[in-house]
């Protein structure tokens, strides 16, 4: 069975934040998004709301019927959103405010007690913890030793690395094999921890299907490379064209 799809939908928000106007709507989109197929809506509210909005949150926990994940920073204005509007999942992340997109996994092993104590307020709450970490081994069991249900795999150097590979042939193909390499081996790992384990970030496409032959890695999320083919063909068959990458595995 291949991995589930959960589209990204922030970069939709972009656009409406970019007149402060009323659309693109969010809403219609994550419909139109778990039409095709999707099989969960995922959205990052920033701590400056530059593109998905608190008002965002609220509708879409009102309209998503498949899954609703929610990534985050672990502080406690945002872990108090989450358990006022209980979304299906929340995905902690680290936040810089200067980074254009998250630059890498959370610190886990550094913020053990901090983590520790989110993930088990969510799970009070019936939500789903998800640590957003490197394929790091210490990272993975200090995942574990925070309680966490799943970490979401960071790859991001993968995917950097694959772009690489297009143009410096034989350097950037090493690389994109060892980032693969390094992602295996971590969701090996993290199954043997008995956590679930997603992936996500920079994936397109084209990179994609080598991710996808993992066995171990059972959810995607993915959003900035849906939402920019979105504009040349449309949203429901730009989320198609992912999910059937996802199956081709290679
Ligand atoms: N997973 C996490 C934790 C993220 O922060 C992001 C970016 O918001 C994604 C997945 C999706 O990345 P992309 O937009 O590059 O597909």
């Amino acid at each position: 069975m291949s991995a589930r799809l959960n589209v990204n939908i922030d970069h939709v928000a972009t656009v409406r934040q970019a007149r402060r106007a009323p659309e693109p709507s969010v809403v219609a989109a994550a419909m139109m998004c778990e039409q095709a197929g999707a099989d969960g809506i995922t959205i990052h509210l920033r701590g400056d709301r530059r593109h998905i909005i608190d008002n965002d949150l609220h509708a879409l926990r009102q309209v998503v019927t498949t899954y609703l994940n929610v990534e985050m920073a672990a502080t406690e204005e945002m872990l108090k959103i989450a358990l006022d509007t209980l979304p299906d999942a929340v995905t902690l992340v680290a936040e810089n405010p200067d980074e254009i997109t998250t630059e890498g996994g959370l610190d886990v092993r550094s913020n053990l007690s901090v983590v520790r104590a989110a993930v088990s307020r969510f799970r009070e709450a019936n939500i789903i913890s998800s640590l957003f970490i490197d394929p790091d081994p210490q990272q993975i069991e200090a995942a574990h030793e925070a309680g966490a249900q799943q970490v979401e795999l960071c790859t991001a150097e993968y995917a950097d690395a694959t772009l690489g590979a297009r143009a410096n042939h034989t350097e950037g193909a090493m690389r994109a094999a060892q980032e693969l390499r390094r992602l295996r081996e971590a969701a090996t790992l993290a199954k043997q921890y008995g956590l679930h384990v997603a992936a996500g970030h920079g994936l397109t496409y084209r990179n994609v299907g080598a991710v996808a032959a993992i066995a171990e890695i059972q959810e995607f999320n993915i959003g900035h490379n849906i939402v920019s083919r979105s504009i040349f063909i449309g949203l429901a068959d730009a989320v198609r064209e992912m999910r059937e990458a996802i199956e081709r595995q290679g």
